[in-house]
C-alpha cells in the first residue's frame, strides 16, 4: 500500500481528489493519504469532512492532516502537489492588476503568470527540500500553477529532484474531443502533441487500431470548438464556455493542427480583455462559486457528522494522477503528456526548455518520445514564450527588476515596455509579502 501526501490539504479540489483516489484503490491500494498545508484552519474543514468520509467508505484508509513538514513528508511515496501560494486573494489581484493596464488578466498567462509563478517558486521549492529531507526516495507529481514557470524553476534551482510536472489541460480538452466525436474516453485516443504548458498544439490523434481522428476533430472544431453542440454541459461556467468556443478561432491560425484553448490569450488578447470584467474576474467567480460549495459541503458533513447525502463528487478528471502514479509505482510505461527538459526531442528547439510531450513513464521516471522538427510559427511563437518563462526564474534567482521588466515586456500579451513596467510596479507593491525582493 502506498502512503500519499497531497500539499496543499486545503484546495477546493482536495475532496474530489481523495474521492477520485478512494473509487482507484483497486488498482492503487493507499495506506494513509496525509494533508498538508500551511493554512491550518482552512485545511482543518477539509479534512475532518473527508475523515468522516473515508469512515464511512474506506475504513482502512488512514487519514492524516497536518501543517508539520516532518509529519507531513515522512515516510511517504508520493507527494501530489497543488499548492496556491496567496490563495483566490492573490490569484484575484493576478487578474485584476493587468485588466486595469488593459492586458490580459489570467491566472497562468501573461502578467497574472508571471506575478503567481514567482510566489509559486518559493512553495514548490520549500515542498522539494522537505521531501528531500523525510522522504528522498518519494515522487512528486507536482500540477502547481503556473506549471510552466515552476517547471523551469525546479530544473533549474532543483535539478536532481524526483519530480513529475504535468498538467490537466490537454486531458480535459482530450475529454471534450472524444466526447465530441462520440468516444467513450479520451483513453481510446493516442495523440502527438507538442508546444509549452499552456502553449501547444496536437499534431494527430488516432484511435487504437490507427484510424486517424484528426479530420473528424477538426471538423468539429471549425463549427463549435471545443463545445459540444449544444454547448448545455457548460452553462454554468460562462467563462470556460467562452474559451472552448474560442478554440475555434485560435485553430484557424494552423488548419492542420488542433491548438491548446490558452493560446487564445496570446492570440486574441484585445478580444479577451474586451470580454473581461475588471471588477469581477474568474477569481471571483471561483469563490463565489466552486470555494464556497466545497466548503459549504465539508461544514455540512462536519455538522451531520456524516457524508451521505453529500454534493462533493468525484473529480474523475483527475485520475491521470493515479495514472502517474501507478506508472511510476508498476512501471507500467503508459504513454502521457508531461513537462519535460527538451534535450533534443524537439529537434530544432532550445535543449533547455521545458516543453510537453509525449513521454513514457515507467520506475524510472519519464522517457520523452522523438517529436522531431517543428514548423516557423509555432518555433517562433515558443521561443519568446520560453524567453519569458526563463527570464522570470532568473529574476527570482537574482531578485532582478530588469529581468522581471524583460520578462515582461517580452510577453505577447503586453503592448510595450511602459504598460509593462507599469503593471510590475503594482504587481511588486502587491505581492510584497510573497515574491523575494527585487
Ligand atoms: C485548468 C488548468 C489549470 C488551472 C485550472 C483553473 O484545469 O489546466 O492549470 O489551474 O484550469 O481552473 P479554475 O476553475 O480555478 O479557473
Amino acid at each position: 500500500k502506498f502512503n500519499i501526501t497531497i500539499a496543499g490539504g486545503g484546495s477546493t479540489f482536495t475532496p474530489g481528489i481523495i474521492l477520485m483516489l478512494l473509487d482507484h484503490l483497486e488498482d492503487f491500494p493507499i495506506g494513509t493519504i496525509k494533508l498538508y498545508d500551511n493554512d491550518k484552519e482552512r485545511q482543518q474543514t477539509i479534512a475532518d469532512a473527508c475523515e468522516i468520509l473515508l469512515n464511512e467508505r474506506a475504513p482502512g484508509v488512514k487519514l492524516q492532516a497536518s501543517t508539520d513538514p516532518k509529519t507531513a513528508f515522512e515516510n511517504v511515496d508520493f507527494v501530489m502537489a497543488h499548492i496556491r501560494v496567496g490563495k483566490y486573494a492573490m490569484r484575484e489581484q493576478d487578474e485584476k492588476i493587468p485588466l486595469k493596464h488593459g492586458v490580459v488578466g489570467q491566472e497562468t498567462c501573461g502578467p497574472g503568470g508571471l506575478s503567481y509563478g514567482m510566489r509559486s517558486i518559493t512553495g514548490v521549492l520549500e515542498i522539494v527540500d522537505y521531501m528531500e529531507k523525510y522522504s528522498p526516495q518519494a515522487w512528486m507529481l507536482n500540477y502547481s500553477n503556473p506549471a510552466a514557470i515552476v517547471a523551469e524553476a525546479t530544473r533549474k534551482l532543483r535539478p536532481n529532484s524526483r519530480i513529475l510536472n504535468i498538467c490537466d489541460m490537454p486531458i480535459g480538452i482530450e475529454e471534450l474531443m472524444a466526447t465530441n466525436i462520440g468516444l467513450k474516453s479520451r483513453k481510446e485516443m493516442v495523440v502527438k502533441y507538442y508546444g509549452l504548458n499552456h502553449f501547444g498544439w496536437w499534431t494527430d490523434i488516432r484511435d487504437k487500431s490507427g484510424k486517424d481522428l484528426m479530420p473528424s476533430i477538426i471538423q468539429h472544431v471549425e463549427k463549435f470548438g471545443y463545445s459540444t453542440d449544444t454547448g448545455s454541459d457548460m452553462e454554468q461556467e460562462a467563462s470556460w464556455n467562452d474559451t472552448f468556443k474560442k478554440a475555434r478561432d485560435v485553430q484557424a491560425l494552423d488548419k492542420h493542427t488542433l491548438p491548446n484553448t490558452y493560446l487564445k490569450y496570446y492570440f486574441f488578447p484585445d478580444y479577451v480583455v474586451e470580454h473581461s470584467n475588471k471588477d469581477y474576474t474568474r477569481a471571483n467567480e471561483v469563490m463565489a462559486g466552486r470555494e464556497k460549495f466545497v466548503f459549504g459541503e465539508c461544514q455540512n458533513i462536519i455538522d451531520k457528522g456524516t457524508a451521505e447525502g453529500t454534493e462533493l463528487t468525484i473529480d474523475e478528471h483527475a485520475s491521470y494522477i493515479v495514472d502517474l502514479a501507478r506508472a511510476i509505482a508498476f512501471n507500467t510505461k503508459e504513454r502521457m503528456l508531461m513537462i519535460v527538459e527538451n534535450k533534443g526531442a524537439i529537434s530544432n528547439f532550445e535543449p533547455t526548455a521545458m516543453v510537453e510531450i509525449p513521454c513514457l513513464v515507467g520506475s524510472e521516471g519519464q522517457e520523452p518520445l522523438s517529436v522531431g522538427e517543428i514548423p516557423r510559427f509555432q518555433k517562433s511563437l515558443m521561443e519568446q514564450q520560453v524567453g519569458v518563462e526563463k527570464l522570470t526564474v532568473e529574476a527570482y534567482e537574482e531578485q532582478s527588476y530588469q529581468k522581471l521588466w524583460q520578462a515582461l515586456t517580452l510577453s505577447r500579451t503586453v503592448p510595450s515596455a511602459s504598460v509593462a513596467k507599469n503593471i510590475l510596479d503594482d504587481l511588486i507593491e502587491a505581492n510584497k509579502d510573497y515574491w523575494p525582493e527585487l
